[in-house]
């Protein structure tokens, strides 16, 4: 395997496999996060950028979209119920960090975690509803959105990473 297979095999299983916490403080002060498996890693506008999909529905969305800046959290293989915790139940319904056992703190207005193995604060940059008319293969528009709840992909700098 080259080093480039490796880099992109890192890629899919962080995200893809091992899944990440997005998380955000709202001008209120209180912090939300879930788990997410979609998203990637990449270089747009000159930057260092991530991207995520969030749905309507997800309590953690308007935490997103009041903050200028949200983190990404990944974690070792003994957190994995955890995040299958944090990805099943809404911050609507149970007050999750509490339950979660994290450790969290700010660094520039975006919660961290001090269980996270690998942090990315991230910060805003770009924000869109997909688009039905613009789905090339519309396979999955009825395989994923039957409720037409389209994601809101954000696309942020990441301006710090911190391991952990
Ligand atoms: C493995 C896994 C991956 C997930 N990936 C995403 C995702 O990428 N985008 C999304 O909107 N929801 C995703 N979810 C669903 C949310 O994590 C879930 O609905 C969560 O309970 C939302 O919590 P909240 O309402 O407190 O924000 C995923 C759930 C799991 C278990």
């Amino acid at each position: 395997m080259d080093k480039t297979d490796m880099t992109e095999k890192r890629v899919f299983s962080l995200i893809g496999e091992k899944w990440m916490l997005v998380a955000a403080t709202d001008k209120n002060g209180k912090t939300n996060a879930m788990t997410a498996s979609w998203g990637g890693l990449g270089v747009l506008w000159g930057k260092k950028v991530a991207f995520v999909f969030i749905r309507p529905q997800r309590y953690t969305k308007k935490f997103v979209d009041d903050a200028d800046v949200f983190s990404l959290s990944f974690f070792d293989d003994s957190y994995k119920k955890m995040l299958g915790y944090m990805g099943k139940v809404s911050g609507r319904d149970e007050d999750k960090l509490a339950k979660s056992g994290l450790t969290v703190k700010s660094v520039g207005g975006a919660p961290v975690f001090k269980e996270a193995s690998l942090t990315l604060v991230c910060r805003k940059m770009y924000r869109q509803t997909l688009d039905e008319k613009c789905f090339v293969d519309e396979s999955n528009i009825g395989k994923w959105y039957p409720e037409k709840d389209y994601h809101d992909v954000y696309v942020a700098e990441i301006t710090e990473e911190i391991a952990g």
